[in-house]
């Protein structure tokens, strides 16, 4: 299994060229299923959750090309991919598919409203809370759809169209909001989503779906409106910029210091996090080619945070700026309300000297002066990289162990991080 090996100390200056967003990519691989005609994805992040929902979209018999080629060779990054679901070949998305990637679930919307019949296994992914499908299974219900809960698998059948209807989410929930956003474009009639997630993802999402000839309107807010239509059709669309991988990224300079352009990043994506930053002592300048970080000789001040859905602070930010905190000057609060377990990476913060303590879903952290390099464990996609962040300011040498949650979300990120002057490598097992 590979690690990352890091020495702290160095400051990060340079560029860091943002990818696009894994959780815009994901949807709207999942959108390709609606269509026979071909869905072209541009800046497709290069990342192992990608490679596997492009193999769960090939089980159902969706055919793919990376630039223009079958094969994957040279496919550098930032990739166009074509996906092409002409012959819907198989309804069933597997256990050993699904449990490996939570998103995947989502293929029930698409498959239900283009086939009328799925059946999904239960999800899987990080281990940061219970994660229920309740919310997917009422809103396909109030769409008309027979649902069962039958052996791990969600079954479903709409075999007379799915039909529009007024859903209030209980509970934000950006999955279900993308699912029955998919599902009620080809419903009979109009649906109204209220409460729904307003993440750009969704508004990525609902473009790109408009650009294959549905009618969405109002995604960005918490109500949207759906005109179901009779087909879809093929499109060409270009993923967001990651406001989670800019995050990280913005965190990271603000930690160890220095001046870094996070190269097409874009504000208007992450704006809470950013006045966050800001609060820190770091400076945030937004620019035409993207967000300039700079953070040089100020001590890292300490802000608290509650997590919010958007345009609230971030779960998905949430053990980065932890990994910040521990170095400020003086004591933070961190509060998680979006995921009752998320809280795994405090005590391989703790590793390298972090004085966090939790109650509840409150985290206290009082920061130290020095960290110090420790053998860690990557515990969650995004907790992993809030150890890499402690490490770049830890004296001495941290290695992360269980690299693959890393390379789910974050791409190249060595690679990024060593071309500011980070000392930073992978060790191949
Ligand atoms: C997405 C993101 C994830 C992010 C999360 C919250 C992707 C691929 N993943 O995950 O990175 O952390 O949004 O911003 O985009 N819930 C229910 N019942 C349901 C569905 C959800 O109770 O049927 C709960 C969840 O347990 C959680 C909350 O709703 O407590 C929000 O989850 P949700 O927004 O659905 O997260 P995901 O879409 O899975």
């Amino acid at each position: 299994m590979d690690r990352i090996r890091l020495v702290g100390g160095n400051k990060l200056n340079g560029r860091i060229p943002i990818s696009g967003a894994k959780n815009a990519a994901l949807p709207l691989m999942i959108a390709s299923l609606l269509t026979d005609d071909t869905l072209t994805l541009e800046n497709v992040p290069h990342l192992a959750d990608v490679e596997q929902l492009i193999r769960i979209l090939g089980n159902h018999g969706v055919d793919y090309s990376v630039n223009g080629r079958r094969e994957k060779q040279n496919e550098g990054y930032s990739r166009t991919i074509n996906f092409t679901a002409r012959n819907i070949v198989d309804t069933t998305a597997p256990y050993e598919l699904v449990s490996k990637m939570r998103a995947s679930f989502w293929v029930v919307g698409p498959l239900l409203a283009r086939m009328g019949v799925a059946k999904v296994s239960l999800p899987g992914g990080c281990a940061i809370g219970t994660r229920p499908v309740d919310l997917f299974i009422e809103g396909l219900q109030a769409l008309g759809a027979r649902i069962d809960v039958e052996n791990g698998y969600v079954v479903a059948d709409a075999r007379n169209r799915l039909t529009g209807n007024r859903y209030v989410f209980p509970k934000v929930s950006v999955g279900a909001t993308h699912v029955l956003m998919m599902a009620a474009s080809l419903a009979r009639g109009e649906t109204v989503l209220e409460n729904a997630a307003r993440e750009p993802e969704v508004v990525n999402l609902a473009e790109c779906l408009n650009a294959m000839g549905a009618r969405i309107e109002g995604a960005g807010s918490s109500t949207i409106h759906i005109q179901g239509v009779e087909s879809l059709s093929g499109a060409r669309h270009k993923v967001i910029p990651d406001r989670i991988e800019t995050g990280t990224y913005a965190m990271a300079v603000a930690m160890a210091g220095g001046d870094v352009l996070l190269e097409g990043a874009r504000a208007d994506l992450l704006q809470t996090a950013l006045d966050v930053i800001a609060q820190t002592g770091a400076e945030v300048l937004p620019t035409n080619s993207g967000i300039r970080i700079k953070r040089n000789g100020h001590a890292i001040q300490p802000v608290d945070v509650t997590t919010e859905p958007f345009p609230g602070f971030p779960t998905d930010l949430q053990a980065q700026f932890m990994g910040l905190m521990t170095k400020a000057e003086g004591r933070s609060h961190i509060t998680e309300t979006i995921f009752e377990n998320r809280f795994m990476h405090v005590q391989e913060l703790a590793r390298l000297g972090a004085h966090i303590t939790l109650s509840g879903q409150t985290a206290t952290v009082e920061g130290v002066k020095t960290l110090k390099g420790a053998p860690v464990m990557a515990t969650d996609l995004r907790a992993s990289v809030s150890l890499v962040i402690a490490g770049l300011a830890a004296e001495g040498e941290t290695i992360v162990n269980r690299v693959y949650h890393l390379d789910r979300g974050f791409e190249r990120l060595e690679e990024k991080l060593s071309g500011c002057g980070a000392e930073i490598q992978r060790l191949s097992s």
